[in-house]
C-alpha cells in the first residue's frame, strides 16, 4: 500500500474521491495524513469521516511558510508519506517543502495549462469565452501552475456559467486524480 498525503483548504471533494478510491482499493494506497491551512473548511469534516488524520493550521499563528512547512514534513517523514497531492490547496508551496519533497507533489488545476494559472482559472476562462476547458495534473516546481504537465482532459462547454463549468470539471478531476495516481505509484 503506497503512502499519501493530500493538501487541501475547502470543500474537498477530491480528497474525498482519492480517500475513497483508497478505501474500495481502487487505489492501491491510503491517504496517512490530510493537511488543510483552514480550520473552517468542509475538508476537516470529510477527514474526520474517513479516520483519516489530519494537520488542519491557521498560517496567521506561524511567524513563516517556512515554519509550518517544516512541521508538515516533520509529520509527512514520519508517516512515510511517498506522494503528495494538492486538491484544492489555496498556497503556494516554498523551497522548504520542494527540497524536502520535490518531484514527488502533484496537483490538479482546473484549466488546460499553460492557459490560466492562478486561483480562478475557471471564472478567467469563462470571461475570456473559450470553448473548450479542461483539467491538468502537473508536477509542482517554483513556478505557480507552471510544473510538468502529466495528464489533461478536455471538454467542450458553450455558455456562460461558471458554476456549472465547475460541475463538470469537477466530475472529470475526481476520475483523473485517480487514474493518474494510480499510474504513478505502479
Ligand atoms: C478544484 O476544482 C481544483 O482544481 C481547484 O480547487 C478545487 C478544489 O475543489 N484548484 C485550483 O484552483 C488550484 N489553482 P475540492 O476542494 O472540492 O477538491
Amino acid at each position: 500500500m503506497h503512502r499519501l498525503a493530500v493538501f487541501a483548504s475547502g470543500s474537498g471533494t477530491n480528497f474525498e474521491a482519492i480517500a475513497q478510491a483508497c478505501a474500495d482499493g481502487r487505489l492501491d494506497a491510503g491517504v496517512v495524513l490530510m493537511v488543510c491551512d483552514n480550520p473552517d473548511a468542509a475538508v476537516v469534516g470529510r477527514a474526520a469521516r474517513f479516520g483519516i488524520p489530519s494537520f488542519v493550521f491557521s498560517p496567521k499563528s506561524y511567524a513563516s511558510k517556512a515554519d509550518y512547512e517544516r512541521e508538515i514534513i516533520a509529520k509527512m517523514d514520519a508517516l512515510g508519506v511517498e506522494l503528495v497531492c494538492l486538491a484544492g490547496y489555496m498556497r503556494i508551496v516554498s523551497d522548504v517543502l520542494l527540497e524536502a519533497y520535490g518531484g514527488r507533489i502533484i496537483n490538479i488545476h482546473p484549466s488546460l495549462l499553460p492557459a490560466f494559472r492562478g486561483a480562478h482559472a475557471v471564472e478567467q476562462a469563462v470571461a475570456y469565452g473559450v470553448k473548450v476547458y479542461g483539467i491538468t495534473i502537473h508536477y509542482v516546481d517554483a513556478v505557480l501552475d507552471g510544473g510538468k504537465i502529466i495528464a489533461q482532459r478536455a471538454f467542450e462547454y458553450d455558455g456562460n456559467d461558471p458554476e456549472e463549468v465547475h460541475r463538470i470539471g469537477q466530475k472529470i478531476e475526481h476520475q483523473l486524480y485517480i487514474e493518474t495516481i494510480a499510474k504513478l505509484i505502479q
